[in-house]
């Protein structure tokens, strides 16, 4: 059975920068309170009509052209992403409209910031049983759109970020190389700890006058209980994900951990003892771009030169759902 290789990444963020200060003349907030409780100091926000397939377009072209080839070659396309052009169609097909290539199979994903790494999981078992040989893999959101930017929703609006990040997948047979696991899981009693509740199908209307004036159509979250289950369920899957593989904290070349909070990042690091190069944070200039924030963080890492043949990297994430997980993969 083949395994799954990265055959190229690619992203791409928005051109509006907004940094910290820009939230003061909304809300109560300050450059200093977000740096020093999250790392953030800008993010980057989407220009009107902009949306997230637009953004993975971008990101998927320059993948297309690094991996000398083009989106006919593509037999298949995972999309992950909270934030979707519309509630339906799935934006995957959006996506393949872009990319002029009718037929090929679009599956949305819908596990937060969870995404990306159960889109891995998935491509990766259809690699190996040779369902697919090239996957376009998709992580992208659009949170400016849906920010409460007054000072009730300052807790989650100076958070998040726009932004695309994805990677083409195919098999190879060398055995030293490629996806050596995936781990994903979900605890659906915590649903309601970081949720978008309006609109919904669960109510009729899905979202009234009354629900708008309360601000139900803006995500709430109760940040603290999602720190801390974030911070003990990251250093746990990437523990799953070494010991599966009889391997170590110290043979790890580069752990990229969904970027939430610079301050959950260092707590992982610190509960699984690693050095400061063998960790990615990019949080600082993106903030948290949910699906987004693995792919993007990969190719950066890859465009600088931080990843060699043979490497071992590990992605892991933590989100709403809850949903969490981790891949071990050797480069
Ligand atoms: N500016 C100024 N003050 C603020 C802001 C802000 N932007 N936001 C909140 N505050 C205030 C709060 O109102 C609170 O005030 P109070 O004490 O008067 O009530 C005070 O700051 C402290 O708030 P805390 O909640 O204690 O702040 P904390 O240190 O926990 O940091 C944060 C908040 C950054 C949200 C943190 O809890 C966090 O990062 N949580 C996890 C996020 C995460 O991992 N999400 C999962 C992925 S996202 C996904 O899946 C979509």
């Amino acid at each position: 059975m083949p395994r799954t290789e990265f055959i190229s990444t690619g992203f791409y963020v928005p051109e509006r920068v907004v940094r910290n200060e820009e939230f003061t003349q909304w809300m109560d907030t300050s450059d200093e309170w977000i740096r020093t409780r999250t790392g953030i100091t800008e993010r980057r926000w989407v220009a009107d009509g902009q949306t997230g397939s637009d953004l993975a377009y971008q990101a998927s072209q320059l993948a297309l052209e690094r991996a000398g080839m083009k989106a006919a070659d593509l037999d298949c396309i995972i999309y992950c992403t909270l934030s979707p052009d519309y509630f339906f169609p799935g934006t995957g097909v959006f996506l393949q409209r872009q990319l002029g290539v009718p037929e090929i199979p679009c599956l949305d994903v819908r596990n937060q910031c969870t995404g990306f790494l159960y889109g891995l999981s998935i491509a990766d078992a259809w690699i190996r049983t040779g369902q697919y040989k090239r996957i376009l893999l998709v992580g992208s959101e659009v949170h400016s759109t849906g920010m409460d930017l007054t000072t009730r929703g300052r807790d989650l609006s100076v958070l998040f970020g726009d932004g695309a990040g994805v990677a083409i997948l195919g098999p190879t047979t060398d055995e030293k190389r490629g996806v050596l696991s995936t781990h994903i899981y979900a605890d659906g009693r915590y649903a309601e700890l970081l949720f978008s509740e309006s609109p919904a199908s669960a109510h009729n209307p899905r979202i009234s006058h009354a629900d708008l004036d309360a601000g139900k159509q803006y995500a709430h979250m109760q940040g603290k209980e999602v720190f801390k289950h974030a911070s003990t369920r990251m250093p746990q899957s990437v523990k799953l994900a070494l010991e599966s593989n009889g391997l170590t904290p110290q043979d790890i070349k580069l752990l990229i951990p969904h970027q939430a909070n610079l301050r959950i990042s260092e707590m992982v690091q610190k509960l699984l003892g690693l050095r400061d190069d063998q960790l990615y944070n990019n949080i600082q200039r993106y903030g948290n771009t949910t699906a987004g924030s693995i792919p993007i963080a990969l190719d950066e890492c890859v465009q600088a030169g931080r990843l060699q043949r043979g490497d071992l990297l590990v992605l892991a994430a933590f989100g709403s759902g809850f949903t969490w997980g981790s891949a071990a993969v050797r480069w």
